[in-house]
């Protein structure tokens, strides 16, 4: 007898749950900052970032970089494509579900009307844009954290101030909103040059201009970030397709970004003493995924998921400039991968983040 396909989903998520919820993993916390971010409730969380969260900007940008086609989308609420880079719901998304808020609109699809009616959250991020302002910008527009965090300046300025009355609703809307901060890894994969730049100096400029507008964010009233850092790049199929041995990761690339996600994690503590009022929530994005590669780490999960090569396309060279295209046939189960496109997880491995970072609270720590 078969078993329908949708139950035999549930049943392999239902099993990575209970496997993630290991019970000798929970540590008993009870420090009332750690509230703010497991229990606590915001007004609106606010998006700053790349692909890995963006919720549809560049379906307004003139760039090839997008994805409001099938079979991007196949999962997400009836099956239609919306910019996301993912057959499903992002990493904020579940944020913002986890929170109990609508799921955060992408800027750049919204109508005057609208943004002077939401206050809930929006969503800035961009695909393949980074933190300097010159990273992706081959592939045509994008926004860059700078640009990103003018929007929100302007949003405050066009929008924000027409439906909070007074300057103490407003700064109180910010203050008990969430900023989730999730870019940086395309300034590696684009601007890093492995050839000429050194990896210290590189980073620290980086986190130099990273930390220039988390500052920014904060004289503008934002209190709560939720920062999420780089991604393990060197492991991902796009990368590993041309790796020797094939299928290795790019350690180079990793250790690279490795000094880069040491420096955000470290800088975070002073930051949060400069700033007056801010609470930091770091999340160690890059050991989640090099967790669910596997095998050391976690065995189950490296055994049932696919964690090389990507659902779309199906069949994946790894040449360059080859990526899920509306024309590229998708594998039929996604939740049997760990990454939807060349570049990008599934919705599956979107939902084991969340649950292993509000859960099981191991990915994620307050600062
Ligand atoms: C304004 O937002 C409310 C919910 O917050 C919604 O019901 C209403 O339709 C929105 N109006 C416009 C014009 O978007
Ligand atoms: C990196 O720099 C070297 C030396 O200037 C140059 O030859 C090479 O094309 C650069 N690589 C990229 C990807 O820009
Ligand atoms: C898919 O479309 C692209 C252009 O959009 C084209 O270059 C490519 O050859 C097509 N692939 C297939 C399998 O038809």
């Amino acid at each position: 007898m078969e078993l329908p396909s949708s139950s035999l989903k549930r049943c392999v998520l239902w099993l990575f749950v209970f496997c993630l919820l290991n019970v000798s993993t929970i540590i008993s916390h009870s420090l009332e900052k750690e509230a703010v971010f497991f229990d606590g409730k915001f007004q609106a969380l606010y998006v700053i970032g790349d692909s890995l969260v963006d919720a549809g900007n560049n379906n307004n940008l003139e760039t090839k970089v997008k994805s409001n086609f099938a079979p991007y989308g196949s999962e997400f609420e009836g099956g239609k494509p919306t910019g996301r880079f993912c057959n499903g719901k992002t990493i904020a998304d579940y944020i913002a579900i986890y929170y109990g808020l609508p799921l955060a609109p992408a800027y750049m699809g919204l109508s005057e009307e609208q943004k002077n009616n939401i206050s809930t959250g929006i969503n800035y991020a961009s695909a393949s844009c980074g933190v300097f302002p010159e990273t992706g910008t081959k592939m045509g527009h994008c926004l860059s954290l700078g640009v990103q965090v003018d929007l929100f300046e302007k949003t405050i300025e066009q929008n924000m101030k027409n439906r909070f009355k007074t300057e103490s609703e407003l700064s109180e809307h910010l203050a008990e909103s969430l900023f989730m901060t999730s870019i940086g890894v395309n300034d590696y994969a684009y601007t890093f040059n492995k050839t000429t730049d050194d990896p210290k100096e590189f980073a620290k400029k980086l986190h130099n201009d990273y930390m220039s507008q988390i500052k920014r964010l904060h004289r503008l009233g934002a209190r709560k970030f939720f920062v999420n850092n780089l991604k393990p790049l060197g492991c991902y199929p796009n990368v590993i397709a041309s790796t020797v041995p094939r299928g290795s990761c790019n350690e180079g690339i990793n250790q690279a970004i490795s000094l880069f996600n040491a420096k955000l994690r470290k800088g975070l503590t002073p930051l949060k003493q400069k700033l007056s009022g801010t609470s930091f929530l770091y999340s160690d994005y890059f050991n989640f995924m090099l967790g669910l590669r596997g095998p050391s780490s976690n065995q189950a999960s490296s055994n049932l998921l696919d964690s090389t090569s990507p659902c779309c396309p199906n069949v994946y060279d790894g040449k360059p400039y080859t990526s899920c295209m509306s024309n590229s046939t998708a594998c039929t189960v996604p939740d049997s991968h760990i990454f939807f496109d060349p570049f990008h997880p599934t919705q599956l491995a979107n939902f084991m983040y969340a649950v292993r970072c509000f859960q099981e609270r191991k990915v994620c720590q307050v600062v």
